[in-house]
């Protein structure tokens, strides 16, 4: 299957060109894009900036050595704030532990010709692919039915690996779907997810900090409630939906609004479809939210869609988190029957231990993200690459108390790591938050939408 992305081209029109190198030294040249600096291997040669997001920026660029393309994230001033540090380690960490044809492969990371004490900024090096959903919603790019199911399903497969893994994504929506001409979708951007995930069905994890881009923020978000991977599957609804409608379906301004529409489309639910909100302030408000006969609503919303693609959708948007289909569950659904045969099993790749995910649990300082970053860089590390890390630049000392933990678990790192924004504490909106002070705006959340 074929998508025509002529109009979408990244190193066409578009996208913004490179233009000449310089010489940086060390083996090195630089580009500067749009007041952006890229300073990258000699065998890379940048070719267009195709990407933005709220940290880095992303480029494409041809590999000399391979001769195929990559796409380079370059994250800039990583230790400015540790939470970014973390987000950024966290998704390193994530995409050397999900291998999976549906998710973005991280090829290595660029060796910074500086020390473990003072790197900066750090260059992902990723298998480049040729667009993002967002984009291709956003265009005059015609989605035909086959497009949408192919799509669907290789999302729906992406989550069903990764719930299965233990990990929840956490901000499933288009811009982080990255798709190629021939329609292969790929899930990228886990810097928010959330690993280690115990009995991902039933038990929610507490809510601690703002996840999820709000337009797919599922209602056991908006209402501050226990969650589960099923939030994966709510944005997965919003993305199919969007699909259909070319927009987003629920583009709210703020919480109470998200809300709004949501239950405008949904219907407002019945108490004991409320009853997993933990708060009772949460329950009272949807309780206090005005009845209005929906019926036909969300059909006349979701018009273009044919009765199988809406009745998975309508399966996916279920108010209540226990009630919503699970990743495995839809990808059996009948209106996905034809793609399902075009998939083999998940392949067979080199088993990777699972990260240990105790490490998201303690607090940790910037040396130690700094080390655990450098590691990562070891073991992202390219063959082909003449220079090796440096071996006595990497962290060697151990110590006791905190330090010490992320020191052993260092040790241990095979089995990587992950985990939430905890050291900056922030309150989710929502109701059951109103009486809380006002979180500090999530720049990764908050800003709307792609
Ligand atoms: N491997 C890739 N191939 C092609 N384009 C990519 C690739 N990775 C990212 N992009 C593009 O760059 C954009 C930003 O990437 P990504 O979501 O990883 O960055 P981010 O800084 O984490 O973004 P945000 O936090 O704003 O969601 C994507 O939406 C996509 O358009
Ligand atoms: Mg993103």
């Amino acid at each position: 299957m074929v998508l025509d992305l002529m109009e979408l081209d990244p190193g066409g029109p578009g996208a913004t060109p490179t233009g000449q190198p310089q010489k940086a030294g060390d083996g090195r040249k630089s580009y500067v894009v749009q007041g952006n600096t890229y300073v990258v291997d000699n065998r890379y040669d940048l070719v267009s900036q195709v990407g933005k997001g709220s940290y880095s920026f992303v480029c494409k660029a041809r590999d000399g050595k391979s001769g195929k393309f990559v796409a380079i994230k370059k994250i800039f001033d990583v230790f400015d704030d540790l939470v970014d540090a973390r987000r950024i380690l966290r998704e390193v960490v994530l995409l050397r532990y999900l291998r999976h044809p549906n998710v973005i492969t991280l090829v290595h990371i660029m060796r910074p010709r500086t020390s473990v004490k003072s790197f900066k900024d750090l260059y992902l090096v990723l298998e480049f692919m040729d667009t993002d959903l967002h984009k291709v919603v956003r265009s005059r790019q015609k989605l035909t039915e086959a497009h949408r199911k192919y799509l669907s399903y290789q999302l729906l497969r992406a989550l069903a690996f990764m719930h299965s893994k233990r990990v929840i994504h956490r901000d499933i929506k288009p811009g982080n779907l990255l798709v190629s001409v021939n329609s292969e979708l790929k899930v990228c951007d886990f810097g928010l997810a959330r690993g280690g995930v115990p009995a991902l069905a039933t038990e929610g994890l507490e809510l601690t900090d703002y996840v999820v881009t709000r337009w797919y923020r599922p209602p056991e978000m908006l209402l501050m409630a226990r969650y589960t991977g099923g939030i994966d599957l709510w944005s997965a609804g919003c993305v199919i939906a969007e699909m259909v409608t070319r927009r987003a379906v629920f583009p709210g301004r703020d919480y109470i609004h998200q809300l709004n529409l949501i239950t405008e489309l949904i219907g407002v639910p019945e108490p004991d479809d409320v009853a997993f909100a933990t708060s009772s302030e949460a329950r009272q408000f949807v309780r206090n939210m005005t009845r209005k006969d929906v019926s036909g609503a969300f059909q006349t919303k979701l018009a273009a869609a044919s009765p199988a693609c809406f009745d998975l959708i309508t399966k996916l948007l279920v108010f209540n988190p226990f009630k919503r289909i699970s990743a495995t569950e839809a990808m059996k659904h009948t209106w996905l029957a034809d793609v399902e045969d075009m998939f083999d099993e998940d392949p067979e790749v080199p088993e990777v231990s699972e990260p240990d995910w105790q490490f998201d649990q303690i607090e940790i300082s910037e040396e130690n993200l700094r080390r655990l970053l450098w590691r990562e860089m070891e073991l992202t590390q390219d063959p082909s690459d003449d220079e090796p890390v440096a071996a006595t630049e990497s962290p060697k000392e151990t110590g006791t108390g905190l330090v010490g933990m992320a020191m052993n678990l260092l040790q241990r790192v095979g089995r990587g790591l992950s985990g939430s924004k905890n050291e900056v504490p922030q309150k989710p909106e929502g109701p059951a938050a109103a009486s809380a002070a006002q979180p500090p705006p999530n720049r990764h959340t908050d800003a709307q939408p792609s």
